[in-house]
């Protein structure tokens, strides 16, 4: 039996979450920092390592707790090494290292999107390896070959904006609450789907490369054509932005999918929430013949249950991590 503390401090949120080998995903206590990066637009490192320091060992508590636990319960610790905000994951690890030494428990570092990547394991409905991953989050737009646990070869990513920093972007643009995502995805639900088109980026040129900018800046264009924008002018503008998004990442994954005849698709990271993308890959899944999972939306944000999942993993594979200050802000998946 294992049971692993997960924690996850590399951007806004601060989770925390125990994964036990037999029951799975015990129990997650998350809390984001939103709120206090509204004010700038984005998210602001300094607060946002303050904020983790103000609340994870008040979640931690939490989460031990109300579900009748404590650390001497544990076998291992796992946090967040990298990538992301090098204050932010400071606190993780710090935090994660000293509750493991003064429990004597093993711990590890855990790389941010292998995360993201192997949420999906935290489902019933999970893929064998090899399978083909779409990481779309705030930082990364990857396409990955998953070929064993701990052995991904990136296949294509983004040149520029990552798709979530793009949603971000163009809410941004028309005014909207960070982070952009949710909010555009909402309001394109009442766009009309015929009144703008948008460039589906690189789509025309062979490889499994992505570019969002450019896009971007073709939806500031028409912002700028036409402010300022009633609400409806709003809608269609979200409706037809996500739909180009949308789009340019369906036909790269089915043209990674053919050129590696992989038949199993994994979605994961933030974007991956979004609605519309999530019921076009299951209509052409069906349509076409290949297995498409994605995680519950609340496992495609950050959280620390698909890094309590990937600590367990590692350990159970005897990969701990030494005592010391080894955050890796910029790490590539493919290193690994
Ligand atoms: O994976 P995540 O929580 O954090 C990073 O590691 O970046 O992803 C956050 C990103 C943000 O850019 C957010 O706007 C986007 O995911 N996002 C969405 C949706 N929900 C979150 N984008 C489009 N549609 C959504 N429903
Ligand atoms: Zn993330």
């Amino acid at each position: 039996m294992a049971l692993i503390l997960g924690i996850e401090s590399s951007c806004d949120d601060t989770a925390a979450a125990l994964y036990h080998s037999k029951k799975g995903l015990l129990a997650q206590q998350i809390s984001s920092s939103t709120a206090l990066h509204l004010l700038y637009g984005g998210v602001v490192p300094e607060l946002a390592s303050r904020d983790h320091i103000q609340k994870l060992s008040y979640l931690v508590d939490l989460l031990f707790k109300s579900n009748q636990l404590s650390p001497n319960d544990l076998t291992g610790v796992a946090y967040t090494q990298g990538p992301g905000l090098a204050g932010s994951l400071m606190v993780g690890a710090m935090f994660g290292q000293s509750l493991a030494y003064g429990f004597n428990l093993p711990f590890v570092g855990v790389h941010h999107i292998e995360g993201h990547l192997l949420a999906v394991m935290l489902e019933e409905n999970r893929p064998d390896f090899p399978f083909l991953g779409l990481i779309v989050s705030g930082g990364h737009t990857l396409l990955v070959h998953a070929k064993a646990f701990g052995d991904y070869a990136i296949l294509g990513q983004s040149l520029d904006d990552a798709a979530g920093e793009a949603f971000d972007k163009v809410g941004k643009l028309m005014g909207l609450p960070y982070p952009g995502g949710p909010v555009v995805a909402k309001l394109a639900e009442q766009g009309d789907p015929k009144r703008f088109r948008f460039p589906r980026p690189l789509t025309q040129k062979p490889g499994l490369d992505f570019s969002f900018s450019g896009l971007k800046t073709e939806v500031n264009t028409t912002i700028k054509q036409l402010s300022p924008l009633d609400e409806p002018t709003k809608a269609d503008i979200a409706c037809a932005f996500e739909a180009a998004v949308i789009d340019t990442l369906i036909i790269k994954c089915q043209r990674a999918l053919k050129e590696t005849e992989l038949h199993r698709l994994v979605i994961a990271g933030g974007v991956g929430a979004n609605k519309r993308l999530r019921e076009k890959l299951n209509a052409l899944a069906a349509e076409t013949g290949f297995e498409v999972y994605f995680p519950r939306p609340q496992l495609c944000t950050d959280n620390a249950a698909m890094i309590a999942y990937c600590g367990h993993e590692r350990l159970a594979r005897g990969l701990h991590s030494k005592l010391g200050l080894s955050i890796r802000p910029r790490w590539v998946l493919s290193e690994l």
